[in-house]
C-alpha cells in the first residue's frame, strides 16, 4: 500500500465502519470502489482534472457555491442519476469542498432510499471536518443545513495534494475548523497548529511539511470521529463540535441576505471569539480568553470580526437547529481544551450579548 494508510472509525449505533484513507496517490481511489458497481461522481468543477484517469466514472460537474447547496440542486443531481440509470447498487462519490461533500452525501442518503457512497474532500476544511461524521444536507430559506440526514459514508479519502491549488483564503478558512477541534480536545495540538500554520506555504510546501499537515488533518479527523461514535445523532457529547457555530451560522445567514461573502471557516473563527466574549460576560471564563484566541487566529491569517452587531443576527440564532423553544444550546469555551454546553433563554442571551459586534 506504500504511503497509503487507513484507519477504521466505527460508528457503533449503525454497526457501520467508516474507513479513513490518507495518501498522496489519488489513483488508489480505484481500489476503493466495490466490484460490479457503477460509479457516479459528483465533482466540484474546480477539481475535475485530478480525476481525469478515472475513465469509468460518470461525472456530474458541480459549480460549488454555498448558494447552490439547496434542495433544487439535490433534485437536479437525482434527475441526472435517473437519466443515467443509476440503480440501487451504484456507488456515489462526492469530491470537492464541504459544499460538494454535504450535497453528495445528502443525495446518496436519499436517492432510492439510500445508496453506498464515499467522499473525497479537496479543501482543508472538508478534509478536517465537513466530510467526516455523516452529516449531509442543504440550506433552506437562508438557514444553514436546515434539511439533511446523518448517514455515514463507507470511506473518506484524504490527500494533502489537493490543497496546493486552493486559494489562500479558502485554505485559511480550513485552519479555523482544525483549530476549533484542537481547542476542544487538545491544548498541545492547538498550540502546535497555531505555530505550524503561521509559516505554512500551502502552494509550495516541503515534503516534510506536507507530511506533517497530512498527520495533523488525520489527527483532527480521529478526534472528531471519537466523539461522533459516542453520539452519532448529535444529542449529547457531539454537540461540543458546534463550538462557535450558533454565532457562525447566524453570521453566514446574515451574509447571504446582505450579499456579503463570508466563508464558513471565517464565520467559525468569528463565532468562536464571540462565544469567548459571551462566556466572559456571563462570568464563566476569563476576559483574556477572547483576546488570546483572537491573537492566535489573526496570526494564521483569520479575521475574527466582520463588524456585524449582535442584534442583526439574533433572530437567525433563534432558528438554530439546537434551539428548543425559547432555549438555546451554546457551546462556550472556558479555556483552551475546556468547553461546556450552556443552556440559555433567548431573552437572557439578548441581555448578555446585546452589545457584541461579531
Ligand atoms: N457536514 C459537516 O459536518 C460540515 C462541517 C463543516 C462545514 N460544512 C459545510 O462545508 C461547507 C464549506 O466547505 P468548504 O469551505 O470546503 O467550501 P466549498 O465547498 O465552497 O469550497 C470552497 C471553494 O474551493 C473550491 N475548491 C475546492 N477544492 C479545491 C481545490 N483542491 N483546489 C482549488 N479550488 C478548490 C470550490 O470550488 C469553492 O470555490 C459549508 O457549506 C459548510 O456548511 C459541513
Amino acid at each position: 500500500m506504500g504511503n497509503f494508510c487507513y484507519i477504521c472509525l466505527s460508528v457503533t449505533s449503525h454497526y457501520h465502519i467508516m474507513k479513513l484513507y490518507t495518501g498522496k496517490d489519488i489513483n488508489k481511489l480505484t481500489e476503493l470502489i466495490p466490484a460490479n458497481s457503477g460509479v457516479f461522481a459528483i465533482i466540484d468543477n474546480k477539481v475535475e482534472d485530478y480525476f481525469s484517469a478515472m475513465k469509468n466514472w460518470k461525472i456530474f460537474p458541480l459549480r460549488a457555491l454555498e448558494s447552490s447547496k439547496t434542495l433544487g440542486t439535490a433534485a437536479h443531481i437525482c434527475s441526472w442519476l435517473m437519466e443515467n440509470k443509476a440503480d440501487r447498487d451504484c456507488f456515489i462519490i462526492g469530491a470537492g469542498g464541504g459544499v460538494t461533500t454535504d450535497l453528495a452525501g445528502f443525495v446518496a442518503s436519499v436517492y432510492k432510499r439510500g445508496v453506498r457512497f464515499g467522499l473525497v474532500p479537496t479543501t482543508l476544511l472538508s478534509s478536517a471536518d465537513a466530510a467526516l461524521g455523516g452529516k449531509n444536507g442543504v440550506n433552506h430559506l437562508r438557514v444553514k443545513n436546515m434539511i439533511g440526514t446523518i448517514t455515514q459514508p463507507e470511506w473518506v479519502f484524504q490527500s494533502p495534494v489537493f490543497f496546493r491549488t486552493l486559494q489562500r483564503r479558502v485554505f485559511t478558512e480550513g485552519i479555523a475548523e482544525m483549530l476549533k477541534t484542537f481547542l476542544i480536545f487538545s491544548p498541545d495540538l492547538y498550540a502546535f497548529c497555531v505555530s505550524f500554520f503561521k509559516s505554512y506555504n500551502h502552494r509550495n510546501p516541503s515534503e516534510k511539511e506536507e507530511r506533517l499537515l497530512e498527520r495533523l488533518v488525520r489527527e483532527c479527523a480521529r478526534l472528531k470521529m471519537e466523539v461522533v461514535k459516542k453520539d452519532e445523532r448529535d444529542h449529547g457529547e457531539r454537540m461540543v463540535l458546534n463550538l462557535g457555530h450558533t454565532f457562525a451560522h447566524a453570521l453566514e445567514g446574515w451574509a447571504a441576505a446582505n450579499h456579503r461573502k463570508i466563508l464558513h471557516g471565517e464565520a467559525v473563527a468569528a463565532g468562536i471569539v464571540a462565544s469567548a466574549k459571551a462566556a466572559a460576560i456571563m462570568g464563566i471564563c476569563p476576559k483574556s480568553l477572547a483576546s488570546e484566541l483572537s491573537e492566535d487566529f489573526h496570526s494564521v491569517g483569520l479575521k475574527t470580526s466582520f463588524g456585524v452587531s449582535f442584534s442583526k443576527i439574533f433572530n437567525t440564532m433563534q432558528q438554530d437547529k439546537k434551539a428548543s423553544g425559547e432555549i438555546l444550546t451554546l457551546i462556550l469555551p472556558l479555556g483552551i481544551g475546556n468547553v461546556a454546553r450552556y443552556l440559555i433563554t433567548a431573552s437572557d442571551l439578548r441581555k448578555a450579548c446585546g452589545r457584541l459586534v461579531i
